[in-house]
């Protein structure tokens, strides 16, 4: 029988136990259940609700159920519904009626609200760390290529040049963000349902400070509806993680293009490419190809919950047992992104020289061309029109800016003097950019710094 089966004449029907249960994927949480009712059954105790005697024995069998799911011994059933119906029919066919008295003042509704934030609560540090881990990989290489010029690009375009160090410090400080968000959420989530009951609290002089403390969290939350009818953490986290994945999947639309022949900017290690079953010449960078689809797939797990949610009157409603697959899904996925990017990052080889080329190309020195005449008096914005100038006389020329004769210069300027030749160096363009925040090495060593000091004070 079930055991909520006292009001029921009929067995459940099978297709409706199988399509009610949510064992083979709550199933995952059974420790933090545990560790909700060991905490419980602490402060049922210290409340005199249930006796010291009885505590012991729920304690030591918990224990023991924590040891035989572990080990394999238990197993979880359909016909338990969920983890929690699980654990205490396991507990119960331990103990006995000290087990029975587990669930006094404690509904599942309360239940499950506090298993799922204990549960994404370590998910979070984990994720964290690999986050951080991914910011190191982006400094061994930032550090390799301060001087490395390369092409900065808007629209795609060359426009003017950076640094391949630049470039991914931009994602090291996104990263930086993702790590605060997810710290942000954390905070938020870390206050306890516990004690809520099935929404309106209970009669039993329960201590809701105790609960909260002994799992670790900051307090109780403030409203007894509110603890079991909000899944606004599991949200908050996938919008978070959808953020993370976004920025995951620029990062990877730039490898890929990066280690495509028209760039060539870059060769992806043998162990983080994949080959063609017919092209015998292909090289592919699937894994960045997979981490920028699978965050389609994140998106789709935040606008699930966030639609299930949204019509849902307070308090529980079992449309919110469709909270932990996308959720998990969620935390999954970013959990294998993070650490196969990182070790195609470490692994990939550079090719600054292809980098050099590119940026040679592109007149992607005619912003310091300009820059050059109006240091000299010109007013911005006609040097602007004087370099705009000179650039298509180069196209029609086949030239470059910095191949032009001085007399050609100064057909458009009597400003050009020799100098103009080392100002268009793109090393000096490009190390002149000293302003905060810019590709000079003095700025690029200053963020690599200050992503260090981050990655050190975040670590766990
Ligand atoms: N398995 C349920 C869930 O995940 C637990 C809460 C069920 N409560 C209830 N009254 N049916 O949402």
């Amino acid at each position: 029988m079930k055991l909520w089966g006292g009001r029921f004449q009929k067995e459940t029907d099978t297709l409706v136990n199988d399509f009610n249960s949510s064992i083979q994927f709550d199933g995952r949480m059974y420790k933090e259940d545990i560790m909700g009712s060991l905490a419980h059954a602490a402060m049922l105790a210290e409340q005199g609700i249930i006796s010291r005697e009885d505590a012991a024995a729920i304690t030591a069998g918990l224990q023991e159920v924590l040891a035989d799911i572990e080990s394999g011994k238990a197993e979880l059933t359909s016909d338990n519904e969920d983890i929690h119906m699980n654990v205490e029919t396991l507990l119960t066919a331990k103990i006995g009626d000290a087990g029975k008295r587990l669930h006094t003042a404690r509904s599942r509704n309360d239940q499950v609200a506090v298993d799922l934030r204990l549960y994404l609560r370590h998910e979070i540090a984990a994720i964290k760390a690999e986050i951080l881990d991914l910011q190191k990989a982006i400094l061994e290489q930032a550090k390799q290529h301060q001087n490395t010029v390369m092409p900065g690009y808007t629209h795609l375009q060359r426009a003017q040049p950076i640094s391949f160090a630049q470039h991914l410090l931009a994602y090291g400080a996104m990263l930086c963000r993702d790590v605060t968000r997810l710290e942000d959420c954390e905070r938020r989530m870390n206050e306890c349902p516990l004690g809520s009951g099935a929404l309106a609290g209970t009669t039993y002089p329960i201590d809701r400070w105790n609960t909260a403390k002994a799992l670790g969290f900051d307090r109780p939350m403030t409203n007894s509806l509110d603890g079991v009818s909000d899944r606004d953490y599991a949200i908050e986290l996938m919008s978070a993680l959808s953020v993370l994945m976004m920025h995951l999947s620029r990062f990877s639309e730039e490898m890929i293009l990066w280690c495509s022949w028209e760039f060539k900017f870059i060769e992806l290690d043998d162990a983080y490419s994949t080959g063609s079953s017919i092209m015998p010449q292909k090289k592919n960078p699937d894994v960045a190809e997979l981490v920028r689809g699978k965050t389609g797939r994140v998106y789709g797990d935040l606008m699930s919950l966030l639609t299930t949610m949204k019509g849902l009157p307070l308090a529980y409603n079992k449309d919110m047992q469709e909270d932990k697959e996308p959720v998990f899904d969620a935390v999954d996925t970013v959990k294998m992104c993070l650490p196969v990017f990182a070790g195609m990052l470490r692994t990939m080889r550079v090719l600054p020289e292809n980098m050099r080329r590119a940026a040679g190309g592109g007149f992607i020195n005619a912003t310091d061309c300009a820059d050059y005449l109006t240091k000299k008096g010109m007013p911005f914005r006609d040097a602007y029109t004087a370099v705009g100038s000179l650039v298509y006389y180069c196209t029609t020329h086949q030239k470059l800016l910095e191949e032009l004769s001085l007399a050609e210069l100064k057909e458009i300027s009597p400003l050009f003097e020799e100098d103009v030749y080392e100002a268009l160096k793109l090393e000096t363009c490009m190390g002149q950019r000293s302003s905060y925040g810019g590709p000079a090495v003095s700025e690029t060593s200053r963020q690599i710094d200050e992503l260090e000091a981050f990655v050190k004070e975040h670590q766990a």
